[in-house]
Order: structure tokens, then sequence, then C-alpha cells
């Protein structure tokens, strides 16, 4: 099968959506779990399955589901496409997004061929992956594979204090019913989930598509830095115990720890209190994110970080108080699953790049219960959780034919009229 995907087609469902949740100001979007936002990307989620005839149903995390069955509608044996509508503060269009109307082009294409699956295909759209608003990310997949408690879910908070149980109540959604999903899990045979690529591999290996090895462990941890407000302008430089000095200074440590210990570690996000111009803070809240290409690498890095933090603050006069609000072990892609991707889309595209990834995915999670893979779509800038994230559209449209190629294999599409 090497048919090009529908180019109009792809277009359509990209520009239904690129208007929700836009921040016009900063660029990018703004689409947080169980903001209006997000409800406006659930909905349109629905409308599109209804526009295609697959029903649509959300399953006990808020995750949402369309199906396409094959004749008699059996629902067991499925494969799993999809990814995630939500994104980062100002993030790009594409890292979530483009998985999701991928699956829904692919079903297109498929239906153009005069194919149906003879195994169900279920689209999905997972709630919360990227943690932006409550901190945990791939929270609807952590929770429908126990990986995230459904407690301590409940009790999550954003930035203004609200539970997330009681944002998803407001968005009619039960938070009573959270917690592991053993029977959708053991209905899932493989999970497969397009993304646009995080990096420059692609770009460097000269291939529009490519398939996911692995993805590095990675958490993140919460650094509480308290010291004493004092004034600005009457405050001796020794008589202060200032945390945005202690948190400074571990900004920069977690830089060096990083370079030689080959990991990543970033500071992206603080919250200053009082926050005012001319006060000594009296607390700094920082969030760590760290990443490394295995386990011991990541506690070594890590544990530097917080032992710098630890020194600084006795010379500063402050406390600091470090909590791991969340981890990720080493996913290592099912291989059966990834070779027999690779090829089959060996015809159409030849010998197809895989590449590990510092990103955290549903699929990662998934892949803890159910054989999972990922296919990445070349990004020309390899910039992501921007709002300049790219991928040029002849390459997005690979990727909805890679997509269809896995699909009609995985679940055995055979034409219209017959089988299935
Ligand atoms: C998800 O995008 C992550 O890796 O943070
Ligand atoms: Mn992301
Ligand atoms: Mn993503």
């Amino acid at each position: 099968m090497s048919e090009v995907a529908d180019a109009t087609g792809f277009a359509e469902l990209w520009s239904s959506l690129e208007g929700i949740g836009r921040d016009g100001r900063r660029g990018g979007y703004q689409r947080f779990a169980w903001t209006s936002a997000d409800l406006a990307c659930r909905d349109w989620f629905t409308s599109q399955a209804a526009d295609r005839g697959l029903t649509v149903e959300t399953d006990r995390n808020g995750n949402q589901w369309a199906w396409w069955l094959p004749r008699g509608g059996d629902r067991s044996g499925a494969l799993a496409v999809g990814s995630h509508l939500d994104s980062v503060p100002c993030g790009g269009a594409y890292d979530g997004p483009l998985g999701v109307i991928s699956a829904l082009a692919a079903v297109d294409l498929l239906r153009a061929r005069g194919l149906r699956p003879s195994r169900p295909v279920a689209i999905a759209n997972f709630a919360d992956e990227e943690g932006a608003r409550f901190g945990i990310a791939c929270t609807g997949s952590r929770l429908m594979t126990g990986q995230l408690g459904a407690a301590a879910a409940r009790e999550l908070r954003d930035g203004d204090g609200v539970r997330l149980a009681d944002a998803m109540e407001a968005a009619g959604q039960d938070p009573e019913s959270l917690g592991p999903d053993d029977e959708r899990l053991s209905g899932i045979a493989q999970f497969v989930e397009l993304h646009i690529e995080q990096g420059r591999w692609l770009v460097d290996h000269d291939a529009p598509v490519g398939v996911a090895s692995s993805i590095w462990p990675h958490g993140r941890w919460r650094f509480d830095f308290t010291g004493e407000a004092n004034h600005a302008g009457t405050t001796a430089l020794n008589d202060r115990r200032d945390p945005m000095l202690t948190y400074a200074h571990t900004v920069l440590s977690a830089r060096k720890k990083a370079r030689l210990g080959g990991a990543l570690a970033t500071f992206g996000r603080i919250r200053v209190e009082p926050n005012g111009t001319n006060a000594i803070p009296s607390r700094v809240q920082a969030w760590l994110d760290g990443r490394a290409p295995d386990e011991a690498t990541l506690s070594a890095v890590v544990g530097q970080i917080i032992a710098a933090a630890d020194e600084r603050g006795e010379r500063d006069g402050t406390r600091v108080e470090v909590v791991n609000e969340s981890r990720t072990a080493i996913v290592e892609f099912d291989d059966g699953l990834r070779d027999r991707i690779s090829e089959t889309l060996a015809g159409t595209f030849g010998r197809v790049p895989q590449l590990p990834t510092g990103a955290g995915h549903d699929a990662g999670i998934l892949a803890a219960r159910v054989p999972a893979a990922m296919l990445f779509v070349r990004n020309p800038s390899g910039l992501s959780h921007a709002p300049a994230e790219h991928a040029d559209t002849a390459d997005c449209l690979a990727g909805v034919a890679a997509l269809a190629e896995v699909m009609a294999d995985l679940a055995g599409a055979g034409p219209e009229g017959t089988g299935g």
C-alpha cells in the first residue's frame, strides 16, 4: 500500500482544531486539562468521530476512545492508536494533536481504499498528558494502568489551589470513578502512538518518519527554598536569608551536574512569594525536570543537584526541601512490534530509523501493560513545547500514510465487502 494521504482532508482536520485554545498574545496553545479549551478539544474529538460514524466513549479516567469496528462489532483484541490534545503552556500545535489527527486521517485513508479492519481499532485522546495544570504528566494513562493512585490524583492541585477532583467534576467527569481499568486494558492488543519528533534525529537521518526504540527515564522534583522576607532597600546583604539566591545557585549547579553526568536537568517553572520587586522573597518553589539515558545516571545527577542545593542553603541560611512528584522508569518499546512496524514500512519508506527519546508519552506508560510502539514525524527545527514547533505538511501526510499502513497490517484490514 503506497497511496498518498489526502492533503485536503488533513488540512480540514487541522484547521478545525487549530483555533481552539490558541494564545493570541504569546503564541502557541493553552489547552490545560479540564479547562474550557480542553473541553472544546474533547468536543472536537467527539464530533470528528461522529462525522465518521465512530462511537465515542469516555473511560473512568477521562480518556476518550473512538471505535472503528469490524463487521460484527467485536471490541476485543483492539489496536489502539492516538495521542493527546492538551498542551504545555504556550505549547506547539503538533505535540499531541498530530497523533490524534493522523489517526482520524488514517481511518479516512483506509476507508478511501475500501478497507475495513478485521480487528477493532480504537482512537484514543488521553486525558492530561502534559500535566501542565496538576503537575503529573500522563495522568489519564497512569491512572488507567495503576501507576498513579486514584486518591492521590483526586488531591492534586493546580496553581490556584483547585483540586483535580473538583476540576473534573465541574467538567462533568465523576472523580470517584478514577482508578485502574484492567477491563479496558485487557481489550487492547497493541497501542501505536504517532507523535511529532521533539528533536532533530530524523532531520539528521534524512527521513520523514521514524520508530521509537526507547524513552529515557525521567521525573519531576519540587524544590521548596524557604528563607525570610525582608526589605530590599534596608537589609544588609549579610543579614539576608534569601531563598532566591539558593535557587539561583541550584539552577547553575543543575546545569553543570547534568553536563558532567550526561543527563538533562531543567528548571522551567518557579513560584516566588511574595513576588515583589522590592522584597527579599520568603519562599521560592521551583520544579526540576530531570532525564537521562539510564536510571543510575538520573538518580546520581538528581542526587548531586539536591546535595548542591542543601550545601548552598546552609551558606544562605535558607531551608531546602525536595519532593519527588513523579518518576517514570526507562521504557524499552516492544521489539517484536517495533520490528514488525519497521518491516511494514520498509516497502514505502525504506529503512526507517529507530530512535530513543527523552520525552514522555502515554505510549511509554501503556508499554508497562500492552505492547506499545511510537511513530515519529520529522520536525525540521527540532523545537517542541514551544509555539514554533512545526512539521511540514508533506511529512505529516507521510506520517498519516505510515500510520495507515501500520493500522492495516496490525488490524488486518481487508476489502470492506469481504471478511471482517
Ligand atoms: C511530555 O511531553 C514530556 O516529556 O514532558
Ligand atoms: Mn509534550
Ligand atoms: Mn505529546
